[in-house]
C-alpha cells in the first residue's frame, strides 16, 4: 500500500466547503486502492491574515515542499484587499515550486445543461502559462496618477509551455491553438509566438495555429468542439478558462493542477473557482470543482486507475439528475456529497 502525505490549504469561503468533499472522496477512493492519504491541515487564510498580519507563517513554503502534492480551496475575502491574499499566498506557492503549467480541462457532462444550444462533445484543455507574463512582479502605482505593470515573457518560459502543450496534443486528437495578440499592439505577443513555431516544428504530427485572443473567446464559443488543447499566456489563460468553464455548464465543475513537471516540488490542485463570498455558509457550493481537482492529484500522483473512477462517478451522479444550484438543480453541497460517497 501507498501513503501519500498532502498538504492542504481550505482557504476562505467556499473553499472551505469544497475541501472536505474532496479530502472524503480521496479516502473512499484510496480504500480501494490501498492507498493512504495524511493531511497536514493549514489555516492559510484571509481569516489568519485578519488574525496574524500574514496570510501564511514566514516559513511557510519550507513547511510544504516535502509533501506529495497540495490540494486548495481559495483565496479572497472582503476586506482583505486580493492582492494581499494572492501575493501573500496562492502566487508565491506557483512560483515557488515551479508550477509553471497550469492545467485546466473542459468537458461537458451528460445532464448539464450548456449555456450553448448544443455543446455535446466539447472536450478540450486549456494549458495556461503559470509563473509569468502578465502576472509580473514589476510594475506598480507610479505617484498618484499612474499604474505601470511590465509583461515578462523569456525564452525558458514559453519553451517550456508550449513543450507541455505539444506533448499533451500528441496524447489527445494532435490539434493545438496557441492565443495570441501579435496583431502590432503587444509587444511581447510577437515572441511568444515565434518560439511556439519552433516548438511545433518539433512535433510535425500535431497540426497547430495560433489564433488572436479575441477572435479565439468568440471561437470557444462559437465552435467549442472544434478545439483540443489551447495554450495561452497567464492572463489569456486565466479569462480563457472561466469562459470555457460556463460554456461547459458552470465554472463550479472546472478544475485545475498547477504542475510542476519535473517534480522536484509538490504540483498543487485547486478548482478554478474563487472563494464565492455570494454563496460562502449557504451549503450552495458546487463541490464537483474541487472533487475533479482531487482526481487530478491522484493521476498525477500515478493512480489512473482511481481518477477514472471518480471521473465516472462525476459522470453518473450528473447523468443521473443529481445537481446543485448553479447547475439549475436544488441539491446542496451536503447532500450532494453524501451522494457522491455512497455512490463511490
Ligand atoms: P468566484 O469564482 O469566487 O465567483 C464567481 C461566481 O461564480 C459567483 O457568483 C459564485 O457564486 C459562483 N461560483 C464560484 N464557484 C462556485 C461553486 N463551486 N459552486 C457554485 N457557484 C460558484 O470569483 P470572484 O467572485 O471573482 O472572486 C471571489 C474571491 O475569490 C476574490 O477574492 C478572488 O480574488 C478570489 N479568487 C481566488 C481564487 C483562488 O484562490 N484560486 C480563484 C479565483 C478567485
Ligand atoms: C485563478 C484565479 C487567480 C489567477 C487569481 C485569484 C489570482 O483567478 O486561479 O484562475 O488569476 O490565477
Ligand atoms: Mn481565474
Amino acid at each position: 500500500s501507498t501513503t501519500h502525505r498532502l498538504a492542504l490549504i481550505p482557504g476562505d469561503g467556499i473553499g472551505q466547503e469544497v475541501i472536505p468533499p474532496a479530502t472524503a472522496v480521496l479516502d473512499a477512493v484510496g480504500r480501494r486502492h490501498g492507498i493512504t492519504f495524511t493531511y497536514d491541515t493549514l489555516d492559510w487564510s484571509c481569516e489568519r491574515y485578519a488574525h496574524e498580519g500574514a496570510m501564511m507563517p514566514a516559513d511557510g513554503l519550507d513547511r510544504i515542499a516535502g509533501h506529495d502534492a497540495i490540494l486548495l480551496g481559495a483565496v479572497g475575502w472582503p476586506g482583505v484587499p486580493d492582492h494581499v491574499s494572492l501575493w501573500g499566498l496562492l502566487i508565491p506557492i506557483r512560483r515557488r515550486f515551479a508550477q509553471y503549467v497550469n492545467l485546466r480541462p473542459i468537458a461537458v457532462f451528460d445532464g448539464v445543461r450548456s449555456p450553448l444550444a448544443d455543446a455535446s462533445g466539447v472536450d478540450f484543455v486549456v494549458v495556461r502559462e503559470n509563473s509569468e507574463g502578465e502576472y509580473s512582479e514589476v510594475g506598480g502605482r507610479v505617484g498618484t496618477d499612474l499604474a505601470l505593470q511590465e509583461a515578462v515573457f523569456t525564452r525558458t518560459g514559453v519553451s517550456r509551455i508550449a513543450d507541455y502543450a505539444f506533448a499533451l496534443a500528441e496524447q489527445r486528437r494532435k490539434h493545438v491553438v496557441s492565443a495570441t495578440k501579435s496583431n502590432g499592439i503587444i509587444h511581447s505577443m510577437p515572441f511568444w509566438d515565434e518560439i511556439v513555431a519552433e516548438r511545433a516544428a518539433r512535433h510535425p504530427d500535431v497540426a497547430w495555429r495560433s489564433e488572436h485572443i479575441d477572435a479565439l473567446a468568440a471561437k470557444l464559443v462559437l465552435d467549442p468542439r472544434s478545439i483540443d488543447v489551447i495554450v495561452a499566456s497567464n492572463l489569456f489563460g486565466d479569462i480563457l478558462s472561466d469562459l470555457a468553464a460556463a460554456v461547459a455548464g458552470s465554472i463550479g465543475i472546472a478544475p485545475s493542477g498547477n504542475l510542476n513537471p519535473e517534480r522536484e516540488f509538490p504540483s498543487m490542485f485547486e478548482p478554478v473557482h474563487g472563494s464565492a463570498p455570494d454563496i460562502a455558509g449557504k451549503d450552495l457550493a458546487n463541490p464537483l470543482g474541487a472533487i475533479w481537482s482531487a482526481a487530478m492529484l491522484l493521476e498525477h500522483l500515478g493512480h489512473a486507475e482511481a481518477a477514472e473512477e471518480v471521473t465516472a462517478a462525476m459522470r453518473a451522479q450528473l447523468a443521473e439528475g443529481s445537481r446543485t444550484k448553479d447547475l439549475g438543480g436544488d441539491v446542496g453541497t451536503t447532500e450532494f456529497t453524501a451522494q457522491f460517497l455512497a455512490r463511490l
